[in-house]
């Protein structure tokens, strides 16, 4: 049965307007991930924003839960119920119906939709709550409502927010299967399985606990899609149903090993966390150090440890992605969209992490071979693995069983909790809460006011409301504050666009400056800094800055860019963000390596030639599936409304924007990249300029080879700095050699070999390598210069019986870096100066070990 689509349907039926599921990152600073159906309306249920026209809606939304108020994450794999990712049905109503309606909705879709037996069902509500008691004792038998406390039936999304009272409905699966004590309805036990909750959303909780009635109570349900499926299906578990079985076959197909439920964890967790790894991909998050990026990565993790537990010992991941692909594609079109490149990012995050799976187990051999007998393991030590090795500690421990030895956990823990601290604290929103004033009054008074930039870049307009700097109304403003007019053509800060700024005047007499403009809730709001007391009511002449023209000269630069890369690379490259500026842009998209040279040549190239074609621009406002059919590239995630814009440059680019563009790509000018680098895993920038930032960029370049001319007394350039190169090797070799005869200590000498192992201050390693291994008969050396959180190691064996590329290696390792060379020389890079002393270790180690083998 396809609950979902017969869910909406009949919501439908009922008046409800059907919305798609929101992005799982939601644009609010108090919420990881999007973590029930009602995030995309908290606004309308709080009464910042007013309810739209139709008051009842419907959808099924895309949950994570791994992160934040509502975290299952170490649940997952060994609960029938628990997922990261889930789909949540809801219908919900902003003011309209109350708890009778929801109640008696929820009873029809359950007994005759879904077609679950009266016999079956039961339900809890609040113990405060006598209404709806009495509501549910219209449909079902009062015996099978019990009454709950805050616990179980009072629900909130985060520690503020909209919340109430609520009522669950439960499904019996039959006394056959379940044998525990707790197996009575209102125990602990897994009989009596809850598969929808009702929130009556009353309050709004705030920073200090208090709650404050809502304006108008609302509803706001959810049901989760995956319990019901496998009870649908009459099975146990979630696991055992049509949506994961698949997975788990796959796994079971990769391990070789068949799937037993009792002993079957590890595939549980995996297949849950392939959903996860490919919704978040696809809908742009990356792998990252901190935030919504380090919740996947941990996901990814854990998941890959459980396949390491199953003996996979190589990326595996990215293939069962490929399948979450394949089987939620219907559904949602954007991963059969992104699924090569959910299996790149994904396979790729996966490599990394098995390389620092051999780091760690070096530094775990380490720890194990220099414990003293009858101590346990260091929780220091556990904890560095577990966080910066990615080793989950029951992998820890188990590697830890055979010598059955203990992990000191209490220091563990300790070091854990300091991390989540840490964690915590850096974890910041993406939205500035103290921002977002409360705008309903506005809203409410004029509806959202008119843009009319497109045509104008000067106009007369009435002020129709003022705003002080802490978002408060004013009739009149003398210090820097907000104005919103009725009509403007100031354009706000939006796809990455910056907000124009300009100048107001009255009657011909300068009255202001506009420092910025900016979009809330549908309203354009300017900030201004007053010359003269500014007041409502008042008629503005609005001069739009003259830096607009070359903020739009960028902003289609980006679009011409997207495009080229899109034909040069693959459709592959998406958007992952970009900024706009008078002088800058900046673009940001995923491509799973750096670009080469020839590369960044070509599509500099490109672009220049669709700027000198002088191709006109023009725009149309289209239904988003049409736009979409004409191939009009759309941002995943941006939520646009029913109709939407299309910038178009002939066939060059079609993109959707509500941005301001040249009218041609000529008045662009020229166009240079400035950078490329990357941005995190699978996510590259281009940095550029054009226009007139461009003409500066270009005439810079040529004043400093001019003045370089002139440094070489007018040589051709290439030849005089030729020159000038082989005249620095000179002089560096016969520095290097006073400098090795100088600063180099011998370590030890095993058996006629010089072993020197130190850190050195020149960068200029190989040459006193070299010289050293001329001094010497028998040497083995290997130096290590840090600049910052540089490193680079060179090493040099000559009549030794070590190899120089095995040794490089593994102390390159430890340093989270790479590198090789020949038996004889070998040169390498790190980037983790912490691990300097350990990594000087291991060099002597192995060297020594080496050498001493070989007697
Ligand atoms: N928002 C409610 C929940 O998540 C429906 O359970």
């Amino acid at each position: 049965m396809d609950i979902r689509t017969k869910f909406l349907d009949f919501f439908k039926s009922k008046g409800h307007q059907v919305y798609a599921s929101m992005p799982l990152t939601p644009d609010d600073p108090s919420l990881l991930f999007t973590n029930a159906g009602m995030v995309q309306f908290k606004d309308i249920f709080t009464g910042k924003i007013p309810a739209p026209a139709q008051k009842k809606a419907t959808s099924a939304q895309l949950c994570i839960r791994a992160g934040g108020k509502h975290n299952d994450l170490e649940n997952v794999g060994y609960t029938a119920r628990h997922h990261t990712l889930f789909e949540m049905l809801g219908n919900f109503s902003f003011g309209d119906y109350f708890k009778k309606e929801a109640i008696a909705y929820a009873w029809e879709f359950v007994t005759q939709e879904l077609g679950f037996s009266k016999d079956v069902l039961y339900v809890s509500v609040h113990e405060k709550d006598d209404e709806a008691f009495a509501l549910w004792s219209a449909h079902i038998d009062p015996a099978r409502i019990q009454k709950m406390g805050d616990k179980d039936n009072f629900w909130q999304m985060g520690d503020t927010g909209p919340c109430g009272p609520c009522s669950e409905i439960f499904v019996d699966q039959g006394a056959a299967h379940f044998h525990s004590e707790e197996d009575y309805f209102g125990g602990d036990g897994d009989r009596f399985l809850e598969i929808w909750n009702l929130v009556f959303m009353q309050y709004e909780r705030s920073a200090d606990g208090t709650l404050t009635p809502l304006p108008k109570p609302s509803i706001d349900t959810g049901m989760g899609l995956e319990r019901v499926q496998a009870l649908l299906e009459g099975k146990k578990s979630n696991f055992d149903s049509s949506i994961f079985m698949p997975l788990i076959e796959a796994v079971s197909a990769l391990t070789h090993k068949p799937y037993v439920y009792e002993s079957g964890a590890s595939f549980r967790v995996i297949a849950d966390h392939a959903r996860s790894v490919a919704f978040l991909l696809a809908q742009g998050v990356n792998f990252d150090k901190e935030g919504r990026g380090y919740v996947l990565r941990r996901i990814l993790r854990r998941a890959l440890r459980h396949g390491y537990l199953l003996g996979l010992n190589q990326p595996f991941l990215y293939q069962i992605t490929q399948k979450v692909c394949e089987q939620m594609g219907n559904a949602y079109p954007y991963l059969i969209e992104k699924k090569s490149i959910i299996s790149e990012q994904c396979q790729a995050e996966e490599s990394r992490f098995f390389e620092t799976i051999e780091a760690g187990m070096e530094i775990f051999k380490k720890e194990l071979s220099s414990l003293p007998a009858n101590t346990p393991f260091s929780g220091d030590v556990a904890f560095k693995l577990y966080d910066t090795y990615g080793f989950p500690l029951d992998l820890t421990q188990d590697m830890l069983k055979d010598e059955k030895i203990d992990i000191d956990l209490e220091r563990f823990h300790t070091c854990m909790q300091e991390q989540k601290s840490r964690a915590k604290a850096s974890w910041r929103g993406s939205g500035d809460v103290s921002k977002n004033g409360d705008f309903s009054e506005i809203l409410n008074e004029f509806g959202t006011n008119q843009f009319n930039g497109y045509e104008h870049s000067t106009y007369t307009s009435k002020v129709i409301a003022l705003l002080d700097s802490s978002y408060q109304r004013v009739k009149t403003l003398s210090s820097e504050g907000f104005v919103i007019f009725d009509i403007t053509p100031l354009y706000p800060e939006s796809g990455g666009a910056i907000g124009d700024s300009g100048e107001l005047y009255r009657a011909g007499e300068k009255v202001a400056d506009v420092l910025d403009t900016k979009k809330y809730f549908g309203l354009n709001l300017s900030l201004i800094s007053p010359l003269k007391p500014i007041t409502q009511g008042d008629s503005l002449e609005i001069f739009v800055h003259f830096n607009r023209i070359e903020t739009a000269k960028h902003h289609s630069a980006t679009h011409l860019l997207h495009a080229v890369l899109r034909k040069k690379l693959g459709t592959h490259i998406t958007q992952a963000g970009s900024l706009v500026e008078p002088t800058r842009l900046r673009f940001d998209f995923s491509h799973p390596k750096a670009l080469t040279l020839e590369e960044i040549t070509e599509i500099q190239e490109a672009v220049n030639a669709i700027i000198f074609k002088n191709i006109p621009a023009s725009t149309e406002c289209l239904p988003i599936a049409e736009a979409k059919a004409k191939g009009a590239m759309a941002l995943f995630g941006e939520k646009y409304g029913d109709i939407v814009r299309v910038v178009n440059f002939d066939k060059e680019s079609c993109e959707l924007c509500g941005g301001i563009h040249v009218p041609s790509t000529g008045i662009i000018g020229n166009f240079y990249i400035t950078k490329e680098s990357g941005v995190s895993s699978g996510v590259r920038r281009i940095e550029a300029v054009c226009g007139q930032a461009g003409y500066a960029y270009s005439k810079d370049a040529l004043d400093i080879l001019s003045q370089t001319k002139a440094l070489l007394k007018n040589q051709d350039i290439p030849l005089g700095i030729a020159k000038l190169k082989d005249q620095i090797k000179a002089l560096k070799n016969q520095n290097s050699k006073n400098t090795s005869a100088n600063t180099l200590q011998e370590t030890q000498t095993i058996k006629d070999i010089k072993l020197i192992i130190q850190t050195i201050d020149t960068n200029d390693i190989k040459a006193i390598i070299d010289n050293a291994k001329n001094q010497y008969q028998k040497i083995a050396i290997l130096l290590l210069h840090q600049d910052g959180d540089k490193i680079s190691l060179a090493c040099g064996v000559k009549n030794a019986p070590l190899n120089a590329n095995d040794w490089i290696k593994g102390v390159a390792k430890i340093l989270e870096g790479g590198g090789g060379g020949r038996e004889d020389f070998a040169t390498a890079g790190g980037k983790n100066p912490d691990n300097i002393p350990q990594a000087l270790d291991f060099a002597l180690d192995f060297a020594r070990k080496k050498i001493q083998d070989s007697l």
